[in-house]
């Protein structure tokens, strides 16, 4: 379980010690000492302390989650404050964020390099794995200044999970990072004139990852690559696309607390018990129609101006809709004004709501995921492993892990969803248009559910390849 969590990253960071333990690989994890995380913390010790990392104080704590190790980095000047984790409570990104993530990727430099010591005795680490622009100037301090000079090189790669956040700073804050000037330089950190944390992570590590293999491929392109395409061209084979896997203890029908019923594909008929639940808790009218859901962060990446134009649609099929969802203030306002002019219909709720989300996909019959790009995605994958049907924009990790019901999927009994190319309004009605065709054929649907619920989406697989990557790269 994530101790902290704005989407999909802080899922996929909180399974890999599980998913490579199993590999031979020991992952340790480091976090920044957010309030939420020292407050979960149970017993820890202080393992090392810096009189000044980048400027500040910070302290080095060393305690455990879910039986696998963690560090944890107080500092309490760049953490202990409210909001979320790279914004305050009004949602502005905090001014300082270039060196609260530049702190963080100097400390697992130094921590890799050996700067902790337990019982005495400085500890090694053999590679560093950074996630996203927070952690990606780790690679760049590996290279340019390790800890305690070459002996502290050690190899790393960068996972990319979305690549329109790219930690982009002005060029004031370079002389403030604590690298030489060498870094300063088309090969190291410097991106249009300022400091580009995700693009020094891509320039620096030894390999880059991304999260599905169909987003390793559109990043190579304008489209998608969002300004740093030329790079990851450049980087050549340097670059993969590992897909995410899910946590099956965390998301399993057969034994989901969260649930009024749990069932498991033999046992389908059990889902209708947390239908009713689940239209109750959202106000809606109680039918055997089928009833949509969405959970996401509401952004234009997720498509949901799309989804907007198409409600009236949805309702016009008999279709309901529940949505959970926070972000675009703008996009909350209209999705309010949906439900109220579609009463019983639509139902909507604003806010973060895990065990809320996990009822969604146990009662819902269909989740509705319209994203512009989506370099892995999660909530499909929930979808499958508890047969809420998934309709996908053919994007990303979406066109990865969804088979499309089209006749010839159909007639080999191996559809496991509904997939619609282009976020337009066309398209996405069209989908929807088609998967209220196919619920109306009740085996054909039941069919459906029941290979998506066979698709195996555990961390086995790609868990095996992350560590092969680790092999390879420490070899
Ligand atoms: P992203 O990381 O781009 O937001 P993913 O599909 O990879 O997209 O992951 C989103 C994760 O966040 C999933 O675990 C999803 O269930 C969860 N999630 C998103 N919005 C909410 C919400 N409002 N309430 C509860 N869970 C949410
Ligand atoms: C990002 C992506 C999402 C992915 C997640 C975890 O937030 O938007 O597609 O599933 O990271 O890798």
């Amino acid at each position: 379980m994530p101790l902290i969590k704005t989407g999909g990253l802080a899922d996929v960071v909180g399974a890999l010690p599980a998913a490579l333990a199993g590999h031979g690989a020991d992952m340790t994890t480091l976090l920044p000492g957010y309030p939420s995380v020292l407050k979960a913390l149970g017993r820890v010790r202080a393992v090392h302390s810096w009189t000044s990392l980048l400027g500040v104080p910070a302290r080095l704590l060393s305690g455990k989650l879910d039986g696998y190790p963690l560090l944890v980095l107080d500092a309490p000047a760049l953490y202990a404050r409210d909001g979320a984790p790279y914004a305050d409570a009004a949602g502005q990104d905090w001014g300082d964020n270039w060196q609260r993530f530049s702190a963080l990727g100097r400390a697992a430099a130094d921590i890799a390099g050996g700067a902790m010591t337990v019982r005495g005795k400085p500890v090694r680490f053999d590679i560093v794995h950074a996630h996203d622009w927070q952690a990606a100037m780790a690679p760049a301090y590996l290279r340019f200044a390790p800890f305690g000079g070459d002996a502290g090189r050690v190899p790393s790669i960068v996972t990319i999970h979305n690549m329109a956040f790219q930690g982009w700073f002005g060029p004031e804050v370079f002389p403030r990072l604590g690298l030489p000037g060498e870094a300063w330089s088309i090969d190291g950190v410097e991106y249009h004139g300022g400091l580009g944390m995700l693009k020094a992570g891509l320039a620096c590590a030894d390999a880059v990852t991304t999260v599905s293999p169909t987003y390793a491929r559109e990043i190579r392109s304008a489209a998608f690559g969002m300004g740093l395409e030329g790079l990851i061209v450049a980087r050549g084979r340097a670059v993969s696309g590992i897909l995410n896997g899910i946590d099956a203890a965390t998301w399993n029908p057969a034994k989901d607390g969260a649930l009024a019923a749990r069932y498991d594909a033999r046992k389908l008929d059990r889902r209708t018990a947390n239908k009713r639940a689940l239209e109750a808790e959202f106000g809606l009218d109680a039918d055997d129609g089928p009833l949509f859901i969405v959970v996401t962060r509401l952004t234009w990446q997720k498509g949901m101006d799309v989804l907007l134009e198409a409600l009236d649609h949805l309702v016009g099929l008999g279709g309901r809709l529940a949505l959970l969802g926070s972000g675009d203030s703008a996009i909350e306002r209209a999705l309010h004004e949906a439900a109220s002019r579609h009463p019983g219909r639509i139902g909507v709720r604003i806010g973060y709501d895990e065990a809320l989300s996990h009822r969604m996909q146990g009662g819902g019959d269909a989740i509705l995921v319209p994203s512009r790009f989506e370099p892995c995605g999660l909530t499909q994958l929930y979808g499958l492993a508890y047969g809420c049907v998934p309709v996908v924009a053919r994007t990303g990790g979406l066109a990865d892990t969804v088979i499309d019901a089209n006749p010839a999927a159909l007639a080999a009994g191996v559809a496991t969803g509904v997939q619609f190319d282009g976020v337009h309004y066309d398209a996405f009605s069209a989908a929807l248009t088609r998967t209220v065709d196919l619920y109306g054929r009740a085996d054909q649907w039941r069919a459906v559910q029941k290979n998506a619920m066979k698709c195996d989406f555990s961390w086995k697989a790609s868990g095996q390849a992350y560590a092969d990557l680790y092999r390879a790269l420490t070899a």
